[in-house]
């Protein structure tokens, strides 16, 4: 007759289950900490504890103390296959412990020690992962059945007793889970949230950009459409005189007559400018209708590209589909698109190049609107240049003006929409322009400037 096996020598005794502490799982290596070395304290209590001569036993408990002080730099490291090795080596060491710490391994008062990996296993893994980890710990602790019932036979309270040990595995592991599935998802939820007021943040900068911008250009155009105004008057009279006396030279003195001639091109060089001028400071009237913006964005690049004279430009369309119809003035909008393809096309001149042009229905700034991305393959706008290039009479090129990005901007303003500058994939400049669906009520300063 075997003796009987009445696992594990436990009954009546409460409370013996040491739950480990959860570790909190972290991104990044860590230091050693006050908790690491709570951990190290309860370890030595385990260590002081019988059976307190057996080598293995001390040895083993030491592996444990050095992989949880290893864990959070092993995870920080390798997140997934971390997990993974970690807690296959706790199962190890666990089952190790359990040997040398019961004459039946089955029998081990140590057996709690089961909960460090099943627990690990609940703060790394998802529930199903949790799931089958506990089932190895189980099968781990169960394994030494096998030996004890080569001497002892199992009695139902000895089963009930294994069972209920394993029941509460699976609690633990399913509660810890639960709570890391939860920490998780706030940790998620405040990482969004960070996120989301961090792009409120930027577009709020954005806005106060485009506010200054127009602001400035609103300043200036007041400021200097007074000054062309002034000049205007001058100019007639001089132009005037240049003709008048053009007219009562002789026919013998040539170098007067050309002289004369060169006061008159020259005066009416300056009057176009001025002229060019005073039509970019005077007030804004956008008559918006809704429109198809695509149609009118064909029909300027189509216009561009017939008065093309540099290195050949492709022009890449991406369209999203079913797009509706923008609340535009037509005919002010195809002289913003008219300048910014033309920089594009100039851009290009010598090399040639692609010139993108992407239109999509979004939001900014919750407007719901359509977006058109204007992205060359030119050498892009100097970093210094920046946000000057909206600002009147900035120019790089020898015969520019410099008006053609201001009145962009003054016409996307009039429409109460937005303009911002970028670098495109290929280092060229990428302008974006983004149309409201609906006007906003906020007054638009560049729409309202007037002439002196
Ligand atoms: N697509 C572009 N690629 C590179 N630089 C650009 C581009 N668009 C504008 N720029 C730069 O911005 C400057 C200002 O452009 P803007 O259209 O206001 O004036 P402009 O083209 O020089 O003269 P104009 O008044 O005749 O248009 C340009 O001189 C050029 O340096
Ligand atoms: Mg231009």
């Amino acid at each position: 007759m075997r003796p009987e096996l009445t696992p594990i020598g436990l009954l009546g005794l409460d409370g013996s289950c040491v739950t480990p502490e959860p570790p909190i799982p972290d991104a990044g290596p860590r230091r050693f900490s006050w908790l690491d070395a709570v951990w190290l304290l309860f370890l030595a209590g385990l260590a002081a504890l019988p059976p307190r001569w057996e080598l293995h036993k001390q040895v083993t408990l030491l592996a444990i103390g050095v992989v949880q002080l290893l864990e959070g730099q092993l995870i920080g490291r390798f997140p997934k296959r971390g997990a993974f090795y970690i807690v296959l080596l706790k199962i190890l060491l666990a089952t190790i412990l359990i040997d040398h710490t019961g004459d039946v391994g089955i029998n081990s008062s140590y057996y709690p020690i089961y909960y460090l990996p099943v627990v690990t296993a609940a703060l790394y893994f998802g529930p199903w992962m949790t799931l089958v980890w506990t089932l190895l710990a189980s099968a781990a602790y169960c394994s030494y059945l096998y030996p004890a019932l080569q001497e002892y036979t199992l009695t139902s309270s000895g089963m009930a007793e294994l069972a209920l040990r394993i029941m509460f595995f699976f609690l633990a592991a399913m509660l810890v889970n639960r709570f890391a599935q939860e920490s998780r998802r706030q940790t998620r939820l405040y990482q969004d949230l960070a996120e989301q007021l961090a792009e409120t943040n930027r577009q709020l900068k954005q806005a106060q950009a485009e506010a200054r911008r127009s602001e400035r250009l609103a300043a200036l155009g007041q400021l200097s459409a007074g000054l062309a105004h002034e000049i205007r008057n001058p100019l007639g009279v001089i132009k005037g005189s240049a003709e008048m006396l053009a007219q009562k030279l002789q026919e013998s003195d040539t170098l007067a007559r050309e002289l004369a001639g060169y006061i008159s091109s020259e005066v009416n060089r300056l009057s176009a400018l001025v002229s060019q001028f005073l039509n970019f400071a005077r007030p804004l009237h956008a008559d918006l209708h809704t429109a198809d913006l695509t149609a009118l964005l064909d029909r300027v690049l189509k216009n561009v590209d017939e008065h093309w004279k540099g290195k050949p430009v492709q022009v890449e369309r991406a369209y999203a589909s079913s797009l509706p119809l923008v609340p535009l003035d037509e005919s002010l909008c195809e002289q913003a698109f008219l300048n910014l393809v033309q920089n594009a096309y100039e851009a290009m001149e010598e090399r040639g190049g692609t010139l993108r042009v992407e239109v999509a229905r979004a939001e900014q700034n919750d407007r719901d609107g359509v977006i058109v991305h204007l992205t060359d393959s030119g050498p892009g706008i100097p970093d210094a240049l920046g946000e000057e290039i909206f600002n009147p009479f900035v120019t790089t090129k020898k015969t520019g003006v410099g008006l053609g990005l201001s009145i962009v901007s003054k016409i996307v303003d009039g429409h109460h929409g937005s303009i911002r500058l970028d670098q495109g994939p290929q280092g060229g400049a990428s302008f974006t322009i983004f149309f409201p669906l609906e006007e906003s009520s906020e007054p638009q300063p560049m729409a309202t400037i007037t002439a002196g």
